[in-house]
Parts: structure tokens; sequence; C-alpha cells
């Protein structure tokens, strides 16, 4: 979705500066024409041939600087940004921009720009508190300016607290959230489930699988970029949790199912990426169990089939994760958990399926028509899932009238 859109990367004279080379880095990356500007303070703590070479783009520091190719109109740059994100913004240029001046180039881009402005502040607990910092984040916020962080940590001053730079990964999934306003998921609601259940054996042991949660993070992150209103229910994992999506932790295929039953009340599509324990300890051990020398036989019943029994008026999306039989198995889910769609994905290929980046599935509808579709990127998949439910979306009018 960063493919094509032209970003304004303002780089403001703060420690974290050096930061700011790791988000044009990734924003170039990721496909974006991004062009820096760095205001007089920034350019000593980096310098702008960083930025030249990592986006392979000039780089302004100066309003009147003649050989720039973009300061003949200076206004050039504002006018074809898809979004400006300042990282780190600092305490003088927030003040700056809440008073409307215009005295540098960034300043100037971001008042004469329509295009939506995300500032991250990155400064010192004590700048950051002060009521006229307050005062005018305030001023920004209630003229839609998207501001991330900061964040809790580590600052210049030796001293640990809030004013670090919000985290990188944060910063670019809010530009991609906010870049995806406006997109064919806007003012849907979807429900993603992504890890594997840990049901418990007593209070050190559980019984799981090998599930990452990659692929429902991945799921979460497209329809959020997509202007979904995303709610993940995430069993543990060790994955960062998305900025933008409501996540709710659970633990146990229980958990798991009474959150499922909470949030579809108000879904339009229940994504069940999460690999559920089928069986969990029917007895959890209230004190660690200790080792004998005659073995342990643990005895275990079923859990509940979360997407088998859930009812409502959403679209139903199952993965099948299977070793054999793939196609048959996964038709058989479809039909007995009344799906929409299913997933299915072969676990015994080495990049596909648990723990990979990558994933290689086939699609199936309750048509039978079947997508099978080559070895992509988790996040790939999720946006050719996401294709999927977004076509069987019935049209948000004609929801609204078969409701009244
Ligand atoms: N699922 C569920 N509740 C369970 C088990 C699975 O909601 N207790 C969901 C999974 O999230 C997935 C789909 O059902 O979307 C299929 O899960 P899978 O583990 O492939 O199949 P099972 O139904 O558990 O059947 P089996 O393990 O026998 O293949």
């Amino acid at each position: 979705m960063l493919r094509s859109k032209t970003i304004v990367l303002g780089v403001t004279g703060g420690i974290a500066a050096y930061k700011a080379a790791e988000i044009a880095s990734q924003l170039t990356q990721a496909g974006a024409k991004v062009n820096v500007i760095m205001t007089e303070e920034a350019v000593q703590f980096i310098s702008a041939v960083t930025f030249r070479a990592l986006t392979g783009r000039p780089v302004v520091t100066e309003m009147f600087d003649l050989a720039s190719e973009f300061s003949i109109e200076h206004v050039s740059l504002a006018k074809a940004a898809d979004i400006v994100v300042i990282a780190p913004t600092t305490a003088n240029i927030i003040a700056k921009l809440a008073a409307g001046i215009a005295d540098e180039m960034l300043c100037c881009t971001v008042l004469a720009t329509k295009a939506p402005v995300l500032i991250a502040p990155a400064m010192e607990t004590n700048m950051y508190t002060n009521p006229i910092t307050q005062e005018n984040l305030s001023k920004l916020r209630a003229r839609d300016f998207v501001i991330v962080g900061p964040a809790t940590g580590w600052l210049a001053s030796g001293k640990v607290g809030l004013g670090r730079l919000a985290d990188i990964n944060d910063i670019i999934g809010s530009v991609r959230q906010v870049l995806g306003r406006g997109g064919d998921l806007t003012g849907r609601h979807i429900v993603v489930t992504a890890g594997g259940t840990q049901e418990p054996v007593d209070p050190v042991r559980y019984l799981s699988n090998r599930s990452s949660g990659k692929m429902g993070y991945a799921l979460a992150e497209a329809a959020r970029d997509r202007g979904a209103k995303v709610t993940l229910i995430s069993a543990p994992t060790s994955l960062p949790e998305p900025v933008g999506v409501n996540v709710i932790r659970v633990c146990t295929a229980e958990e798991m199912r009474q959150a499922v039953e909470n949030v579809t009340l108000q879904a339009d599509s229940l994504i069940m990426a999460a690999a559920v324990a089928d069986y969990r300890p029917r007895k959890r051990a209230k004190d660690k169990i200790k080792k004998g020398k005659a073995g342990l036989t643990l005895e275990l019943e079923c859990t509940s089939d979360i997407l088998g029994t859930v009812k409502g008026d959403f679209i139903k999306v199952g993965f099948a994760a299977e070793s054999s039989n793939v196609l048959e198995n996964a038709r058989a889910k479809l039909k007995q958990k009344r799906l929409d769609l299913v997933v299915a994905n072969d676990i015994t290929a080495s990049d596909s399926g648990f723990g990979t980046d990558t994933n290689r599935v086939t699609i199936i509808d309750r048509k039978g028509k079947i997508d099978s579709l080559p070895l992509l990127s988790k996040r790939e998949v999720a946006d050719r899932v996401l294709d999927q439910v977004a076509a069987l979306l019935p049209k948000p009018k004609s929801r609204r009238s078969s409701k009244c």
C-alpha cells in the first residue's frame, strides 16, 4: 500500500534524528517516494547524505537552496505529498506548527499541504509534560494532526521517562493506517484471532502448538491498512502489538471463545487464524506436578469448537491447517463449520504454515471456487484473503435496510 505514495519525511533536531534514517529506509523499501526535509538543527545530528543514500532522492536542508529541485516553488513538496511525517518532532517545531510559523522549509510545507500530517514527538520529559507543549499538542490534535507517542524509556539525559521517540513499527504502522483511511474496508469491523492457545497443566506447564501468530497479525494489520476497525484476539505470541488495532489478550481456548462471542456481536467478519487447542487437561493441578518414576498420564477433554459454534450475521473465515488430503479436509471444515471461506495450508512444507514469514494457501469459497495462491509473504496472503472477504460483505446500504 505504500507503493506509489509520496511521503514528506521531516527530520528535526533531536538526538532521535538518527532513527529517522531507519524510517526513511523502511518507507523506501516498501515502495514509497520519500522526500526528506531536514531542519537546520537536524543537520547537526545526522547528515543529509545518509537520507540521500537511503531514499535515492534529493534532501532539502534549507529554504532557498538554489541547487535543490524543490526550492524553486517551495510548496511543491507540500502539493505532491500523500502524507507528511515528522519524526522526531521537537518541542520547538511543535510550538511553531501550533502557531502557524513558516520560517523554514518544514513548517512551510506543513502549512501549505492538504495532506494528513503525522508527528512523533521526542524530547526530555519536562519539556514534553510542560503545559505549553501540551497546549500546543492539543491545538494540533484539534486540527487533525496525528500524534504518535512519545514512549517511555531511556532518554538522552540518562534518565528513564516519557519523551522517547515512539517505536519505529508504531510510526510506520500509523503511516499505513492514515494512508488506508477510506479503503475498501472503511466502516467495517473485522475480528481476527491469532496464535496458539495455551491449556494449563499445572502452574508452570501448558499444552500448546507451534503457531507463531504471524498470519493472524498480518491479517489484522492488512485490515487496518484498508480502513477497517480491527479487533485482534491474540493467544500468547512474541509479536509486537500492531498499532491502531484493538488487541485482546487471551490464553486458553475457553478465554478465546468468550472474547470471540463478545466482540462478534458487532462484527462484519470473523477470521479465525488462531490455532485453537482441541483438547485441554481435564484438571489443572494446583501445585507443580512432581517428577515420578512411573511416568504420567494426563486426562484430556475437548475444548469447544469456536468457529463451528459462534453465531451471528457476519462473514466467517476459517483456516485449515492440514498435513494430508489438504483440499478434501479443508472442504469438509468449510461445510461442517458453515464457513464463507476456508484458507487451506499444508503445514508439512518448510516455507509455509507455522512459524514462517511466507505461506502457500488455497482459498475455497462456499460455491466451491478454488483460488490456489503461489508462495507469498503472510502479508500478501492476508490481502488476498481480505480481497475475498471485501467482495462477500453486503453493501453498507442494503445491510442497514435489511436490519430495519
Ligand atoms: N477452530 C476453532 N475452535 C477449535 C479448533 C479450531 O475455532 N476448538 C478453528 C481454527 O481457528 C481454524 C478452524 O477452526 O480456523 C480449523 O482449525 P483446525 O485446527 O485446522 O481444525 P480442527 O477443527 O481443530 O480439526 P482437526 O484438528 O481435526 O483438523
